[in-house]
């Protein structure tokens, strides 16, 4: 039986996240520049997107550049936003080809601007599609998704719009640029780094975390499948106790 039959489709996660981590190491240990790791995590984007909409995940979110990866050499920032900006073009015919909808979050405004452009004329070209919602987190972090968010809260306090009275969690939630996005299940890092490196600290609060040593541009669709299937293994109790899940159940 292989690992993809292993998969029970009635519990899969609706969405799954992944911090694609390691381009980097990847690329040292071949005598390679980094830029080079970067290239290669670009199959590793291909193959999980491909795995995920024909096993029928619903979300897919990849963390691709994080706020504070603005902070890295300028030749690295200008090498990733050029591969980005080759991928968008090359990868929308095959978005569409299998039914997939681009989306993005985080602070978009701050990417250069044939980016921007290409981004969002991705993101409308592939809007009518239903299989898959393929999300790219860019210049994302999570503190800053929640300040932004409490910013415009508090511009509407200021209004006299916000009624106190309707503050809730999922309130609040709709805020954040993952507004209508359920909350991931299953959170994959790959590189062997156990860390979250800020990314969506509010949404990932009963998130299922799978860390694994596999570098990025090595990882493929079976390495998702394993992290599936050890997803699938997992009790998720929410603060209950064993005995009242399956209560539930039966
Ligand atoms: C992940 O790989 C890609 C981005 C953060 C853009 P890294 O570039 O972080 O690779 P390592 O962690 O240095 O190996
Ligand atoms: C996290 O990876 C960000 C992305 C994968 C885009 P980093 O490699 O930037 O994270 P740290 O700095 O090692 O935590
Ligand atoms: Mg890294």
């Amino acid at each position: 039986m292989s690992l993809k039959d292993k998969i029970d489709k009635a519990h899969l996660p609706k969405h799954v996240a992944i911090i694609m981590d390691g381009n980097g190491r990847w690329a040292k240990m071949r005598g390679k520049s980094r830029i080079a790791g970067h290239k290669n995590g670009v199959t590793s984007v291909r193959e999980s997107a491909e795995a995920a909409a024909e096993l029928g995940v619903n979300y897919l979110t990849l963390y691709a550049f994080s706020t504070e990866n603005w902070s890295r050499p300028k030749y690295e920032i200008d090498a990733l936003m050029h591969l980005l900006l080759k991928t968008i073009s090359t990868e929308t015919r095959t978005l569409n080809k299998n039914n997939i909808r681009l989306a993005a979050i985080g602070n978009l405004d701050l990417l250069p601007r044939n980016i921007h452009n290409s981004l969002v004329r991705a993101i409308e070209d592939t809007s009518g599609n239903t299989r898959m919602t393929l999300v790219l987190a860019l210049s994302y972090s999570s503190r800053w998704e929640i300040t932004q968010a409490v910013k415009k809260i508090a511009e509407e306090s200021r209004q006299g719009t916000l009624d106190p009275g309707l503050i809730s969690p999922s309130w609040f939630s709709s805020y954040l640029t993952t507004s209508g996005i359920p909350d991931p299940e299953l959170l994959i890092r790959t590189s062997g780094e156990q860390r979250i490196s800020n990314f969506m600290l509010w949404q990932i609060a009963y998130t299922e975390l799978y860390f694994t040593g596999v570098l990025w541009p090595d990882f493929r669709k079976e390495d998702l499948y394993e992290a599936i299937l050890d997803y699938q293994q997992r009790e998720r109790r929410f603060g209950k106790i064993s005995e009242q899940l399956n209560a539930n159940n039966s």
